[in-house]
């Protein structure tokens, strides 16, 4: 059986990938590590998974493929030593999913460590990168706002049905902020209340526009992106808004069929993906691994509308990190992903 380990269970996704690794048929979850709670047994700490019967490490053993869930800067050092001895990696954090190096001072306040890698690293979408993925030894999994906002505009972009400036407005639960307290998490301060935040540019926009010009290099994008915190453990639901170009698409309802039966067709046989009749709702995909995506038009403008809903911990995590490792180690894609939503 083929060993995994997770580089920092204790936080929101690690815990997810211990959760879902313990049931996967396919792979043995061998050694998890922890920074504040080394040498307690998993279950005294977290205790919804007691009955995964691992301690707390402080280092990474004998594995075949690692998990780091482990925020942006400590990823990238933690996982480099690994490299070195031939692990296979799913970083989840932001240290490999941009490809120029320089955006990292920028964005994210360090200068990368080892900027040679971030060329090999494999962007971790799956659905628009399966067989580099399915090579790779290094993935990057993609950010949890990138990834509603890539499956929703993807089909769009790549058959050119819109012109590129494109508004991506998500709101998101806390659980996307990660367990760490701050004020804003704070539940008296974030119970019945919505707020948009980083209007100056997130760290998830340069992810975004990298993504979608790979999609049509010959395009130059211009994104606005506006993510909002919203009163809820989990899920993002992503609405993204762009003018349709010219003379592609019939601006009435036929075009709004046109428009769904072209996302049906691009995503034909995807495991993850649902193209669905009504807007979603972050709740008609809670605790999945789904990516519920509704494009249609709004006639009276010209505009293309697409609503896309993940639960940020499965498929904006955890759960696309196991697809990914699902193809590295050539298992079945779904394996250990299969659930239906927890509803209401
Ligand atoms: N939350 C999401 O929806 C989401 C989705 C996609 C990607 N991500 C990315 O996944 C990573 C983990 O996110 P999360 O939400 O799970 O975060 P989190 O709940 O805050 O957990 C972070 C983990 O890292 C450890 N940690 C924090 N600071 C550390 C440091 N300086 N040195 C060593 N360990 C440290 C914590 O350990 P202790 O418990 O010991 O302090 C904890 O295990 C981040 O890079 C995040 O950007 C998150």
């Amino acid at each position: 059986m083929v060993k995994v380990g997770i580089i920092n269970v204790t936080g929101y996704v690690g815990m997810e990938l211990a959760r879902l690794l313990h049931r996967h048929p396919g792979v043995e979850l061998s050694v998890i590590t922890g920074r504040s709670a080394v040498g307690q047994k998993l279950g005294e700490v977290l205790p919804h998974l007691a009955e995964i019967d691992l301690v707390i490490q402080p280092q990474l053993g004998d594995v075949d493929l690692v998990f780091s869930a482990l925020p942006h800067k400590t990823s990238a050092e933690a996982v480099l030593p690994a490299l070195e001895r031939g692990i296979k990696v799913v970083d989840i954090s932001a240290d490999f999913r941009l490809k120029d190096a320089e955006e990292y001072p920028r964005w994210y306040d360090f200068a990368h460590p080892e900027p040679r890698l971030l060329e090999q690293a494999v962007y971790g979408l799956v659905e628009l990168n399966r067989p580099a993925i399915a090579a790779a030894r290094l993935v990057a999994n993609p950010g949890c706002y990138p990834t509603g906002a890539l499956l929703a505009l993807a089909p769009a972009v790549k058959e050119r049905l819109i012109e590129p400036d494109i508004v991506i407005d998500s709101k998101s639960g806390f659980s996307g902020a990660g367990r760490t307290l701050s004020l804003t998490t704070h539940f008296s301060e974030a119970n019945e209340n919505v707020a948009a935040y980083a209007l100056d540019g997130h760290r998830h926009l340069p992810e975004i526009v990298q993504e979608l010009a790979k999609l049509d290099p010959e395009l130059s994008f211009s994104v606005t992106f506006v993510p909002h915190l919203v009163p809820m453990s989990r899920g993002i639901l992503t609405s993204c808004y762009a003018r349709l170009a010219e003379g592609k698409i019939a601006q009435d309802e036929k075009g709004r069929e046109q428009i769904a039966k072209l996302y049906r067709e691009f995503y034909r046989g995807e495991p993850f993906i649902r193209v669905v009749a009504t807007p979603p709702q972050t709740k008609h995909c809670w605790g999945t691994n789904l990516c519920l995506v509704y494009p249609t038009i709004d006639v009276r403008t010209g505009r293309l509308i697409v609503i896309s809903a993940i639960d940020n911990l499965i498929k904006g995590g955890a759960g696309q990190a196991i697809q990914n490792m699902n193809l590295m180690l050539g298992l079945a894609e779904g394996m250990a992903l299969e659930s239906t939503a927890v509803y209401p």
